[in-house]
């Protein structure tokens, strides 16, 4: 476990420096994905392509599974989960809160049914590393991550994110506007995987988002859940595409109720 904590840690590392000195060389965006919004610059490409490459060298017979080549079995069992940019637009924008994530999990690199062994997100702007094992705690550079003890909603600062579709945004908004009245107040930071960070630092009492992709949410779940949160989906399931929360257990628990009265599932 040690192991694969400190391979992440190194892969994420190594991607973060070339992403960050490409981001000071200027960015260019190469193609648009889900909506005219939703875009991928040759930056995120060469990340993904440095961290398979690596991997391929430390962990031959390791499956990958990442943003932008999808993925490549393997034979351990194993798979790497990768996100060689998260907070894409921020990048763009030069605004210093994007990141790698790389999480490694057992069985089917399916959210629900995978187990997260080992990971790690790395600001690459910032050069903030936080990492986790399954069982050994979750860190920022040396330092042990816990939760921020639980609050009552009306003092919880809730982190959340949207996708790229305007159904999607559209929908998404509803709910902000019906919870905004009810909580400390909104953050929208722009990257998933440091939302969770940021939960599992205390920075953010919870965060909820739905429609995250499997790489945004693996990392960062696993150090959430190593500092004492919960990451759950609505509705007893495990968090995946359709939702997650997480927070110290009491506020996920409040914050379910009440996206549950707000926004019940359809
Ligand atoms: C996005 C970010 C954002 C979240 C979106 C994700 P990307 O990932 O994590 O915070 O709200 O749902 O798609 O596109 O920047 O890798
Ligand atoms: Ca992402």
């Amino acid at each position: 476990m040690d192991e694969l904590r400190a391979i992440a840690a190194r892969v994420a590392a190594s991607a973060a420096e070339l992403v960050h000195r490409r981001r000071t060389e200027g960015v260019r965006v190469a193609a648009s994905k889900s909506s005219i919004v939703d875009v991928v610059t040759d930056a995120d490409r060469e990340a993904e392509d440095l961290v398979r490459s690596m991997l391929a060298d430390l962990r031959p017979t390791d499956g990958v599974l990442g943003e932008e080549s999808g993925a490549a079995s393997g034979t351990s069992g194993l798979t790497w989960v990768v996100d060689p940019i998260d907070g894409t637009v921020n990048y763009l924008y030069g605004i210093p809160h994007y990141a790698v994530s790389i999480a490694v999990v057992e069985g089917d690199p399916r959210p629900d049914t995978w187990r997260a062994l080992a990971g790690c997100v790395h600001n690459a702007a910032t050069g903030e590393s936080f990492t986790a094992a399954a069982g050994a705690g979750a860190t920022v550079g040396d330092r042990s991550l816990t939760v921020a003890p639980a609050v009552e909603l009306e003092q919880a600062l809730v982190g959340t994110g949207f996708g790229y579709t305007p159904e999607k945004r559209a929908e998404q908004g509803r709910t902000v506007a019906a919870l905004l009245p009810r909580v400390r107040d909104i953050r929208r930071m722009g990257t998933a995987s440091l939302d969770l960070c940021a939960v599992a630092d205390g920075r953010l009492n919870a965060y909820f988002e739905s429609g995250l992709q499997p790489w945004d949410h693996a990392a960062g779940a696993l150090i959430a859940v190593e500092a004492g949160a919960r990451v759950v989906g609505r509705g007893g399931v495990p968090a995946d595409h359709r939702s997650i929360i997480a927070g110290p257990p009491e506020v996920v628990t409040r914050l379910e109720a009440l996206l549950d009265e707000i926004a019940p599932l359809g």
